[in-house]
């Protein structure tokens, strides 16, 4: 690690000095004046109204991760404007990820962020945005990384989207979304966590979507639309949160397998409880029509039913 770190360091050093000596008048950037450009022109878009304090421009001074915070208490709203000086054979640093949570910001997704054409991860979780969720995300088809929850977001999920396929890490929850689930986000075989809480989007929910190998955690919520039975789940999943989607039927053998947190609540399901697979942290159950007899160490070991 530390080898790595002195590494980027002598890398940085060169190429400061090479800018240096190519330009005299104005100060190096490590960044492409293209990526500066866009990025201010970003934080234009965001920020709209000007409501908050924002302002972005040459994000790579420190040839690392800067860290933007609004609220420096909420450690998990850090946001990052990652940079990378190797991960292209030219002689500039790149901005790789645009991680800007929590921020209040009220404007809309930004177009210029395709300029920003070496970005893996974008998140603009917990702000204000509106407007529509742009099909132009999918111009990055190296993106792995997608987080666009508790925003005001409307529309649809465009169908150009199902272009990037290489998701691991997909969650829109908490907008006010137009639409059904759309069909290309079972074909993301690269997804490990999916957040599709509350979205606005209606059912049904693709059924490719829990034949997803790789998930690990998938957050589905309060999506109407007809009953259906939840035939499967991928195996060994962290988190399989299933909340008021209109599950009918009995639960899946594969969901007692989950390992931290089985939510199931406010469906349509029936059957009995096999309390011996009853061992996770969390199991919550209530709002269905399920049978058999809760032992006092589930209710002991979980705070709700
Ligand atoms: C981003 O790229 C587009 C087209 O490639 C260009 O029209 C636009 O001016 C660029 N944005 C900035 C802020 O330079
Ligand atoms: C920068 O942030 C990314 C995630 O955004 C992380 O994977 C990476 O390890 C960070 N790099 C450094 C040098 O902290
Ligand atoms: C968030 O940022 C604050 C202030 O920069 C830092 O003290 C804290 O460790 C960061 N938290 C995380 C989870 O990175
Ligand atoms: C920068 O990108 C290169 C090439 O993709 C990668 O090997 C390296 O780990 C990245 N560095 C950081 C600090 O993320
Ligand atoms: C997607 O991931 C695969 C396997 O990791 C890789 O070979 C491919 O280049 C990636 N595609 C893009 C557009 O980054
Ligand atoms: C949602 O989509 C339907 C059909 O496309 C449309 O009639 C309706 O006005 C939309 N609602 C909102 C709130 O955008
Ligand atoms: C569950 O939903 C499916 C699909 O709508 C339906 O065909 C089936 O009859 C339902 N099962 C029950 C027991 O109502």
């Amino acid at each position: 690690m530390l080898m790595m770190f002195q590494q980027l360091v002598q890398v940085c050093q060169v190429m400061v000095i090479i800018s240096f000596s190519s330009s005299v008048t104005s100060l190096a950037s490590l960044l492409p004046p293209g990526e500066v450009a866009a990025l201010r022109q970003i934080g234009k878009t965001l920020n709209e109204d000007g409501q908050v304090s924002f302002n972005l421009g040459d994000r790579c001074e420190s040839a690392g991760n800067v860290t933007i915070t609004r609220y420096p208490q909420i450690t998990e709203m850090n946001g990052t404007i990652g940079c990378n000086c190797s991960i292209a054979d030219d002689k500039f640093c790149h901005i790789t990820s645009f991680e800007v949570k929590g921020y209040d910001l009220s404007g809309r997704l930004p177009p210029d962020l395709v300029n920003l054409t070496y970005v893996e991860r974008i998140s603009l979780t917990a702000n204000r945005l509106s407007g529509n969720i742009p099909g132009y995300l999918a111009k990055f088809t190296g993106l792995n990384y997608l987080i666009l929850s508790s925003n005001n977001l409307v529309g649809t999920l465009p169908e150009a989207l199902a272009q990037i396929k290489n998701l691991t890490d997909f969650r829109v929850s908490d907008n006010n979304l137009n639409g059904t689930v759309p069909e290309f986000i079972g074909r993301w075989t690269q997804l490990r966590k999916l957040g599709l809480c509350a979205t606005g989007l209606q059912g049904p929910i693709p059924r490719a979507i829990f034949l997803l190998e790789k998930l690990k955690d998938l957050r589905i919520t309060d999506t109407p639309g007809p009953e259906f039975r939840l035939l499967n789940v991928p195996k060994k999943m962290d988190h399989l949160v299933l909340r008021n989607i209109n599950l009918n039927e009995t639960i899946p053998e594969e969901a007692w397998s989950v390992e931290t947190t089985l939510d199931l609540t406010f469906n349509k399901l029936v059957g009995e409880l096999p309390l011996d697979k009853i061992r996770r942290q969390f199991t919550f159950l209530s709002g269905n029509m399920l049978t058999g007899t809760v032992p006092e160490s589930f209710i002991l070991s979980n705070q709700y039913l």
